[in-house]
């Protein structure tokens, strides 16, 4: 047989689904609700002070656990906000975005055998993660509407082979904030079987309705065995500035750094200065963003209702999980053929001109997403209304257009 073949471990995931949306998404000239990255400008302070750290020719490899600057804005903030004493030296490691952050955990934890729960539907990146650093994935179910989950089935999933349990608060894709009760539970879990709880909390200030973000860090006995991932790219809309970070126990912090080290031996050194003034902005950055987007929320909630989606309102993160069987059964006028998530998404995108993400890239169990969609709405005001315009002409199967 020819060697020139991937390896059986890139033979086990396919192509990031969301990318593809994106790219049909240009090829079709589509307004694009696929992939979550702003259309909007980030802050003009944190741009000049990346322009200025450029200037000031701050050009060359940063330490590669992280500028000291950012690691200790970072301790600092984790520890003003939720009360848990971080310290910069022993705790933080910053990375390329929080995907490389959680890569460089897995790899730097997992042993041939070892098991990771993660919560089903999942942000896409975990499936191929878990592969790549060799880890048994073992899925636990969110379920619609409220996305909770059985206790007796998360506690089912615990076992000796346990290492860790990724938990994604506010939730890609689903919109939940997990409660202090589940993150209880979570963490009783994890003290039970002595896991280690992966808490990425990339969305933290993307919350809404009075709802306050909680780090299971700060859960009793969690902060010694908690690894806290989280970046600049969705609190600053700055996605391709690719810098995020890992708040560890001490223990793993070693482990951590080194395999970040080989991987990419550090994330842009100007952008980790500007990252720095970043972190420094007064609280009503924060409060002013969570208002912005929850008016965007509310305001793609009424134009996919309007459409015939049925939606799941998200509590937090900038994305609307929506159930599309409207759209999928019977013999629709405009929508021949659709059987599933796919069909529906190709199907909007060429001949609707609106891009979204198929709810199988949120799932590994088989038919799991199979009538889901999940649209984000981390876009200008205009954009939404083109989409609003566009899915005029979206009909649901069944109904006749006369
Ligand atoms: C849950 C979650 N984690 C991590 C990331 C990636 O973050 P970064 O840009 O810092 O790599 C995303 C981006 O969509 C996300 O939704």
């Amino acid at each position: 047989m020819s060697k020139l073949t991937g390896s059986k471990k890139a033979t086990q995931f396919t192509e990031s689904v969301i990318r593809e949306m994106t790219r049909l998404n240009q090829l079709h000239g589509g307004v694009n609700l696929s992939q979550g990255f702003p259309d909007f400008p980030a802050p003009a302070a944190i741009k000049d002070a990346a322009c200025a750290a450029i200037q000031a020719d701050v050009n060359q490899y940063a330490v590669t656990w992280g500028a000291r600057p950012l690691r200790e804005a970072i301790a600092r903030e984790f520890s003003r906000r939720h009360g848990v004493p971080v310290i910069a030296d022993e705790q933080v490691t910053v990375c390329c975005g929080a995907t490389e952050a959680m890569m460089s955990t897995m790899m730097a934890i997992i042993d041939p055998g070892d098991e990771v729960v993660i919560f089903e539907p999942f942000y896409e990146n975990y499936g191929p993660d878990a592969i790549l650093s060799g880890a048994t994935p073992r899925y636990v179910t969110l379920r619609e509407p409220d996305w909770t989950f059985d206790p007796d089935e998360l506690a089912a999933a615990f076992n000796n082979r346990t290492k860790a349990i990724i938990i994604n608060t506010p939730n890609n894709p689903t919109g939940k904030v997990f409660t202090r009760d589940e993150l209880e539970t979570i963490a009783a879990l994890c003290r039970k079987w002595d896991a280690i709880a992966i808490a990425d909390e990339i969305y933290e200030h993307i919350i809404y309705d009075g709802q306050r973000h909680i780090p299971i860090a700060t859960i009793e006995g969690m902060a010694d065995r908690t690894i806290t991932m989280n970046g600049l790219s969705k609190t600053y809309s700055v996605t391709g500035w690719r810098v995020g970070w890992t708040i560890s126990p001490p223990s793993l912090t070693g482990a951590i750094r080194k395999v970040h080290d080989f991987l990419t031996v550090g994330a842009a050194a100007p952008l980790q200065e500007a990252g720095a003034v970043a972190l420094g902005v007064p609280d009503e950055y924060y409060t002013k963003l969570a208002a912005d987007y929850q008016r965007r929320r509310d305001v793609l909630l009424d134009i996919l209702e309007r459409h015939a989606f049925t939606v799941y309102k998200p509590g937090g993160a900038y994305y609307i999980m929506t159930d599309i069987s409207a759209f999928l059964t019977g013999p629709g006028p405009q929508t021949p053929g659709l059987a599933d998530d796919m069909d529906f998404a190709r199907f909007l995108v060429k001949e609707i001109g609106v891009a979204a993400v198929p709810g199988s890239s949120f799932y590994k169990t088989a038919g799991g997403g199979r009538t889901k969609l999940r649209f984000c709405f981390c876009k200008r005001d205009e954009t939404l209304a083109e989409a609003d315009r566009r899915m005029e002409r979206l009909v649901p199967a069944g109904v006749q257009v006369h």
